[in-house]
């Protein structure tokens, strides 16, 4: 199937990656479900026969991503857990053709809350683990709330130092003087 990418935005880029990896069937992770626009697209990607397993630390973002998942029919497909992302080995147990990371403070809610470094690498070590050859895991870094920068960097660190298994990508907006989020896509080779 071609896939149209997107440039105007680093979510629907992000998207765009997913939908050309993500099949109907498939089990994904969205590993910080906030609003639960990314846990909705995921499981509209997977369809009725996948599953997609949802992670946050905040009963705001579980229970708007749940009223929304409800609401669009898909509850069969999708579950829910208000942990820390970095316990997703505790809770995933076959490996993902998925996982998605889009780091930060929830829109809309408390921004004092948001992910943190330790945590992070954390789950995107399980994550990585957990992922299927042919698999990917995405990231959305921000760098406009508290540790973000420093978040941002051991992120980048991490997953630049992965081994020739894995195609690791970054892509950000250049010409701008504000502050973007960014992305970064990790590729299990076949
Ligand atoms: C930018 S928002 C996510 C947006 C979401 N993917 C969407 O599509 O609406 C970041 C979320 O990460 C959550 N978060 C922070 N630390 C976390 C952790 N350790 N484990 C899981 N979620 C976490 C926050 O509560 C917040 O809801």
């Amino acid at each position: 199937m071609a896939v149209k990418m997107n440039f105007m935005s680093i979510v629907a880029f992000v998207h765009d990656a997913v939908s050309s990896i993500v099949q109907e069937g498939d089990h994904v992770v969205d590993a910080t479900t906030g609003n639960g626009n990314d846990t909705l697209f995921l499981a509209g990607l997977v369809g009725k026969d996948g599953h997609v397993t949802g992670f946050d630390i905040q009963d705001l973002a579980v229970s708007e991503t749940s009223r929304r998942i409800s609401e669009a029919g898909m509850d069969a497909r999708v579950e829910l857990h208000r942990v820390s992302h970095e316990r997703m080995d505790e809770y995933v147990s076959e490996p993902v053709r998925c996982a998605m990371f889009n780091l930060g403070y929830l829109p809309g809610g408390d921004k004092t809350i948001s992910t943190t470094a330790d945590s992070t690498l954390a789950a995107l070590g399980n994550a990585i683990e957990l992922l299927l050859p042919g698999g990917l895991v995405t990231v959305v870094l921000y760098r406009d709330h508290e540790g973000g920068g420093a978040e941002a960097e051991s992120v980048l660190e991490k997953l630049s130092q992965l081994g020739p298994g894995y195609t690791v990508c970054r892509y950000q907006v250049m010409n701008t003087v504000r502050q973007c989020p960014e992305a970064i896509l990790v590729y299990r080779k076949k």
